[in-house]
């Protein structure tokens, strides 16, 4: 097939040449860009901000901060400083080296000191992306055995503290206490700074962060130190970073994009990050852009078409500080790329990745023709292949199961609590599953065709379908459910529920608005069906399981509920 070929972007990048970088190079050659490798003393926060400070790079520009109501900018040595103060609060709550401390904040500096704090102390952390109501935070919260909480007041009361016996302490931010936590900001106020880092042993996991599966609970997806190796080669090949560069990473540190990428990896090259508070407002990116002269921009297919609905605010800003921009977690489309090349003179380069690799993994370079369609190739130091039902390679142009082969610098090392599942990822030793369905052409770029298993993906963010239906059961009006991505022009896709409901129950717009807030309040807004049917049965296989392939067909329209 004859594809559309932007040729490869002029001027200096960091990645020259991409076939002769790829012939022999490991990953063990990027570990000489870390302290350890010379002292022997490990920490994933140390090289990302401590270290700044130890080599007189202190005063640099680590954070930008901004929502309706605050401002703040903070140097590499004041969010040191203020990582030494949480360190010391948790020293003062007894928290050891392994020990879990959950994230449940919305966007905001305490959000980074809280895991900058926790993980130079040798902590774990699990974020908890702010949308999640009750059900979802009770599943992670429990699973992770998390002993400490930090939350906001007004996310607390979606929190069932009476279900989670092992949560010992709950610190709220804000100035008030509230009746059995901490505040945040008066333990902070009296901690004695802990200077020194936890050192760890390089596969000791600082991150566990949930991911929906098709089936059954969210996964724990469990990253260690070493991943570092993995993040500062990928914003050094993929993103183009450079001392002078102003980086955004537009996405919710409740995701993995928004902590590998949204801060951890700039910062490992010295690069201060722009962090926009509140929802998502057009207007609002645009300045964003403009104001803080960003230089590189990561954000997603979804909210470039957002953006794009009102490009007639394009005039008033001053975007001329963007040299590079990239996309992530959902199909980046040719509307969106033919966009950004006509608007903003940039192409949009392609990055694909998951949770569980904890890194950019295919992608398109700007060393390399970008192929329009493609997401990219496989960065140096990784094989990535497609293969059958059967675990055997297909060759080139052929469609099946994207792989990648084990071993690469982020690999999640682990599902908490569930080693079969992590086995099942690795089914085809030694070979990574990845859940995506994808081809390769015979220039070696690679193709994202969906996903094999029915997990959702809308607007970039990863929906369960059968934590969705889990709620919808709960409902007294629904007798069964089943749910499936339905392909969207905005959010590539939404959620559409397919509902049995109880006899003399009819699907009239007030039920479905009851429906949609029962997900909404009881699981989370982004998992929220957007569309509902109602059918007589819902389809499954021989097992007794929802068969998802036929449920694609329905959203399709290939085939009708009988
Ligand atoms: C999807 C996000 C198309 C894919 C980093 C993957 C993409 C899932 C792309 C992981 C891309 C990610 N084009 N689809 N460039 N990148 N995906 O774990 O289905 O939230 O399996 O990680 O997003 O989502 P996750």
């Amino acid at each position: 097939m004859q594809r559309r070929v932007i040729p490869p972007r002029e001027g200096e990048k960091n990645l020259v040449d991409y076939e002769e970088v790829r012939k022999n190079f490991s990953f063990r050659e990027g570990e000489k860009f870390f302290t350890w490798s010379r002292t022997g003393k490990a920490n994933i926060i140390y090289e990302a901000l401590e270290k700044h400070v130890a080599e007189g790079r202190g005063d640099s520009s680590a954070l930008y901060y901004s929502d309706g109501q605050r401002r703040e900018n903070y140097t590499f040595a004041q969010l040191a400083e203020l990582a030494r103060k949480f360190t010391g609060v948790l020293h003062s709550l007894d928290f050891r080296k392994g020990e879990r401390l959950a994230i449940f904040l919305p966007r905001s500096p305490e959000w980074y000191v809280t895991f900058a704090g926790t993980v130079r102390a040798g902590g774990i952390v699990v974020p908890l992306f702010e949308a999640f109501m009750e059900e979802a935070l009770y599943d992670r919260l429990a699973d992770s055995g998390a002993r400490i909480l930090v939350t906001a007041p007004e996310l607390l009361p979606r929190v069932p503290l009476e279900r989670l016996p092992q949560l010992e302490h709950v610190i709220v931010t804000g100035e008030e206490g509230l009746p059995g936590t901490l505040s945040w900001q008066e333990e902070m106020a009296k901690a004695a700074p802990v200077a020194e880092v936890t050192w760890v042993d390089l596969e000791d996991p600082y991150l566990i962060l949930y991911a929906s599966g098709a089936e059954g609970v969210p996964r724990g997806i469990v990253h260690v130190h070493y991943g570092m190796v993995g993040h500062y080669l990928t914003a050094y090949w993929v993103h183009d970073l450079r001392p002078s560069d102003v980086y955004w990473c537009t996405a919710d540190p409740g995701w993995i994009t928004g902590i590998v990428y949204g801060f951890l990896a700039p910062w490992m090259h010295g690069v201060p990050v722009v962090i926009r508070g509140g929802r998502f407002r057009a207007e609002d990116w645009y300045r964003t852009l403009a104001e803080y002269r960003v230089s590189v921009w990561y954000s997603a297919p979804t909210a470039f078409r957002m953006m794009r609905q009102e490009e007639h605010l394009l005039a008033q800003y001053d975007l001329s500080s963007l040299r590079h921009i990239l996309s992530v977690g959902e199909p980046l489309t040719q509307d969106v790329l033919d966009w950004c090349l006509e608007k903003l003179g940039l192409p949009v380069y392609d990055t694909w990745w998951m949770t569980e690799t904890g890194m950019n993994i295919i992608c398109q370079l700007p060393a390399l023709p970008l192929k329009v369609g493609s997401i990219g190739k496989p960065l140096p130091g990784i094989e990535c292949t497609v293969l059958d039902d059967e675990g055997r390679e297909v060759g080139p142009n052929r469609i099946g199961h994207l792989a990648i082969k084990k071993g690469w610098p982020a690999m999640f090392r682990a599902v908490w609590n569930n080693e079969e599942k992590y086995r099942e990822y690795f089914r085809f030793d030694p070979w990574f599953v990845s859940g995506d369905a994808a081809y390769y052409d015979e220039d070696g770029y690679f193709y994202f065709q969906g996903r094999v298993d029915g997990v959702i993906n809308t607007s970039g963010e990863r929906v369960g379908p059968a934590e969705v239906e889990k709620k919808l059961v709960e409902h007294p009006a629904v007798k069964d459910a089943a749910v499936a991505g339905k392909p969207d022009p905005l959010r590539g896709e939404i959620v559409k529920a397919y509902v049995v409901l109880e006899t003399g129950r009819e699907l009239t717009a007030e039920l479905m608005e009851e429906l949609r807030n029962f997900v909404k309040t009881g699981l989370a807004a982004h998992a929220a069906p957007r569309e509902f049917e109602a059918v007589g049965a819902v389809p499954r296989t021989a097992d007794g399981s929802i068969d998802r392939k036929k449920l694609r067909e329905w959203v399709l329209g290939l085939s009708k509920p009988d």
